[in-house]
């Protein structure tokens, strides 16, 4: 039996997430005859803390403080082991821009893309260089925050029209804005346990075009298959691919790493990683593990694992 705090809600923007995260964490965790404590991340944190005096922390937060580094630098002060990724892998995986950069370093294929703080714009006039990059990056272009997950603030932009609404939208949620070039094509995920790549989800969007926040969280209105139906080329090459992620952004524990797979070209490309994936019931990580013969409870056990010294 171990003493185990499981982090949870928070105030960033995936709190209501986290809070499913956590509960059913919470809830493996009691199951399998821990000690456990649930915290909601506040103000508070560090006297909760230091009063729980956890053996370990399970940080099931997403987003900014709980998955960006913040929390983890705290836990790394406290001297408290905690689940996944460390400060610098945290770091570079809540930052798209950043993590694309380490994947292009790295010969790892990403869309290719423009990044740009407010400051460009309010400072340098990159609006003027709008055109230009439209033309390198031909539309449609997504246009998405660098810091935020599940869809947050991601706008599809058909034309130049759009372009201007969809990058004050993604400025709204913080300073620093990508322009992708979009791929059509198939949106897959994987997993990665302990360095072992999980089978492929494929996430399919029930109605055209329509991929948001809400439809992400509300049963039925994205489809899951896990294992995605690809040749085994695919398969193993997407696989491969997200373990390269893994190495090169220096991720511990457990991740999950978003991928396309273009319609025309067939070739796989990274979007993102996940320093903490979704634990919740819809989530695609528990069903990626599900699919390879681990239960959420197992899941749960071996994360916790991981994390103690
Ligand atoms: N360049 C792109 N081309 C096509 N679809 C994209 C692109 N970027 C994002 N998307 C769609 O938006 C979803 C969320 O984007 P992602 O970069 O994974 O950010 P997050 O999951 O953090 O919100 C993707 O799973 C995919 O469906
Ligand atoms: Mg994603």
């Amino acid at each position: 039996m171990t003493r185990i705090a499981v982090l949870k809600g928070g105030r960033s923007l995936e709190r209501q997430v986290s809070l499913k995260s956590g509960a059913r964490v919470q809830d493996a965790l009691e199951r399998l005859g821990h000690d456990v404590v649930g915290i909601d991340v506040g103000h508070d944190l560090v006297a909760r803390l230091r009063s729980a005096a956890p053996e370990v922390a399970f940080v099931a937060l997403h987003g900014r403080d709980g998955e960006d580094g913040t929390v983890q630098e705290l836990l790394e002060a406290l001297g408290v082991p905690y689940t996944g990724s460390g400060v610098s892998a945290c770091i570079r995986c809540a930052d798209k821009v950043l993590a694309k950069h380490h994947m292009l370093d790295a010969g790892i294929p990403t869309p290719d893309f423009f990044a740009f703080n407010e400051t460009a714009f309010k400072e340098l006039g990159a609006a003027e260089a709008l055109p230009a990059i439209e033309q390198r990056l031909e539309f449609p272009i997504v246009v998405k925050p660098a810091g935020q997950g599940s869809a947050l603030g991601i706008k599809f932009a058909a034309t130049a029209k759009d372009v201007p609404g969809a990058l004050v939208a993604a400025f709204s949620y913080g300073d620093k804005v990508l322009l992708e070039h979009h791929i059509d094509g198939r949106d897959l995920a994987v997993s990665i346990l302990d360095g072992v790549a999980l089978p492929v989800v494929e996430a399919v969007p029930r109605e055209e075009n329509f991929y948001d926040f809400e439809a992400r969280y509300e049963i039925g209105r994205t489809e899951f298959v896990c294992p995605a139906q690809l040749p085994d080329g695919v398969t193993a090459r997407a696989q491969e691919l997200a373990l390269a992620v893994w190495r090169v952004l220096g991720c511990r524990g457990f991740a999950r790493v978003d991928l396309m797979l273009g319609a025309k070209s067939g070739s796989l490309t990274v979007l993102e990683a996940n320093a903490i994936p979704g634990m919740t019931a819809t989530s695609l990580m528990p069903q990626a593990a599900d699919a390879a013969g681990i239960s959420f409870d197992e899941l749960i056990e071996k994360i916790v694992a991981m994390a103690l010294p």
